[in-house]
């Protein structure tokens, strides 16, 4: 009984490993935002490990069109401010 307990939880814990990999390689390496000062390209590998998931995401996903440009300067640029690392200025990110 014991050894059979101890298996369910070997299985439990690699599938849960299992479900964070899949999760994670979900997420794009790097995207890329066209804009007409120039094209803003933002690593989300590197910067996953910068704060959590969702802090970010709740920032920007669901938001309409004409709001866009506000919630990610805010997302974006108040971070880089905050941490004196990453571009603060307008042609360090908007790349032409
Ligand atoms: C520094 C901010 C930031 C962090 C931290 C972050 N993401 Fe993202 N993620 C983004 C942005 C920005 C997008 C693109 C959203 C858009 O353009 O509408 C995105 C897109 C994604 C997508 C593509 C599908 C979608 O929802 O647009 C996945 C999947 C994803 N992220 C997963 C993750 C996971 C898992 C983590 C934590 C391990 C994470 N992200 C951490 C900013 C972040
Ligand atoms: C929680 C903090 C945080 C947030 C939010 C954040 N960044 Fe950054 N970003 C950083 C840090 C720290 C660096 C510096 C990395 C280094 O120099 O190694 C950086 C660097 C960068 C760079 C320079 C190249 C690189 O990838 O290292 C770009 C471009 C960039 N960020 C774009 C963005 C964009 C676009 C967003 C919003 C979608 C964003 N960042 C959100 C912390 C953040
Ligand atoms: C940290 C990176 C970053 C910096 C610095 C930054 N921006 Fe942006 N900007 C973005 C992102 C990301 C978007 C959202 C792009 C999208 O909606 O696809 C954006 C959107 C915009 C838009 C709307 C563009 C469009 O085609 O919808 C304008 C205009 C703009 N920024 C101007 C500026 C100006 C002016 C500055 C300097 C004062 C600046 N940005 C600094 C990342 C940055």
């Amino acid at each position: 009984m014991k050894k059979l307990f101890a298996l369910l939880i070997a299985v439990s814990l690699v599938s849960a490993v299992a479900t964070l990999v899949i999760a994670d390689s979900n997420a794009p390496a790097e995207i890329q935002y066209p804009t007409k000062l120039g094209t803003i390209t933002f690593n989300h590998l590197s910067h996953e490990s910068r704060t959590d998931c969702a802090s970010c995401h709740s920032a920007v996903q669901g938001i309409e069109d004409k709001q866009r440009k506000d919630a990610f300067h805010g997302l974006c640029i108040s971070c880089h401010k905050e941490q004196q690392q990453g571009p603060t200025s307008c042609k360090d990110c908007h790349v032409k």
